[in-house]
C-alpha cells in the first residue's frame, strides 16, 4: 500500500532550506503520497486551551498527523538546540497523554545549516523529546545536512547537490523500512 508521509519543517521562513529540503523529499523518493503538515499557525501550547478537541488549528495539525504512516521532521538547529516553533508544534502533538497522535508514529530526523555541524545538536534535542512522546524514531541512522548555502537552487526551491540527494533518497528509503518493521511491531 502507499505509504503516507507527512512533512514538518521546523522554519517558518518563505526561504527556509529546511523547506527546500521538503520540497525535494517527494521527487527522490516518488513511491509515496506526501503532505506538508504547517506548524505557522498554532498557538503557543497552554494546557489551559488543551481540553476536547482544542483549538481548530491544533485539531487540524493532530489529524494531519494522524493520517500519515510516518512523520519526517526537517528542521534547523536554533542555539545549538531545537526551534521553538517545532518544539512547540511537538508538544501539541504530545498531548492527550494517552493517546496522542505521535504515539507508535514511525519518525524521522533531518536537518540543514549553512554551517558545518549539519544540525547535530538540535538533532539530539528533538530527539529526545520525541522519545518523550513515545514515537518511534528511526534508530542510529542520521542525516545531518551542512554547508547547505552551496548545495540548494534558490530559484527552483530545491536541494541540487548529487551527492546529497543520493543520501537522502537512501535515508528516506531506510525510513520507509522503518515503518514497516514499526507496522509488524504494531500489529
Ligand atoms: C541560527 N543558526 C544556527 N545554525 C547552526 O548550525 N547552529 C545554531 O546553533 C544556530 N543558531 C541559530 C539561532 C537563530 C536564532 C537563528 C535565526 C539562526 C543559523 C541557521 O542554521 C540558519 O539561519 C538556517 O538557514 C535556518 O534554517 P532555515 O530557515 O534556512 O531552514
Amino acid at each position: 500500500m502507499t505509504k503516507k508521509i507527512g512533512l514538518i519543517v521546523g522554519s517558518l521562513r518563505e526561504l527556509s532550506y529546511n523547506g527546500m529540503i521538503a520540497n525535494t523529499i517527494p521527487e527522490l523518493v516518488t513511491a509515496a503520497e506526501y503532505e506538508h503538515i504547517s506548524i505557522a499557525e498554532l498557538p503557543l501550547y497552554n494546557a489551559d486551551l488543551d481540553h476536547g478537541d482544542g483549538p481548530d488549528t491544533v485539531k487540524f495539525f493532530r489529524e494531519a498527523i494522524g493520517r500519515t504512516d510516518g512523520i519526517l521532521i526537517i528542521s534547523p538547529e536554533y542555539n545549538s538546540g531545537t526551534p521553538g516553533v517545532l518544539k512547540n508544534a511537538l508538544d501539541w502533538a504530545s498531548t492527550p497523554t494517552k493517546t496522542a497522535v505521535l504515539i507508535k508514529k514511525p519518525v524521522a530526523v533531518v536537518g540543514a545549516t549553512p554551517g558545518v555541524k549539519g544540525t547535530i545538536l538540535s538533532q539530539q534535542q528533538i530527539r529526545q523529546t520525541l522519545e518523550a512522546t513515545q514515537s518511534y524514531v528511526l534508530p542510529h541512522q542520521k542525516m545531518y545536512i551542512s554547508e547547505i548555502i552551496n548545495k540548494v537552487d534558490q530559484e527552483s526551491r530545491k536541494l541540487t547537490d548529487e551527492t546529497t540527494r543520493k543520501y537522502l533518497q537512501r535515508y528516506v528509503l531506510s525510513f520507509f523500512q522503518w515503518i514497516d518493521q514499526v507496522d509488524r511491531l504494531n500489529s
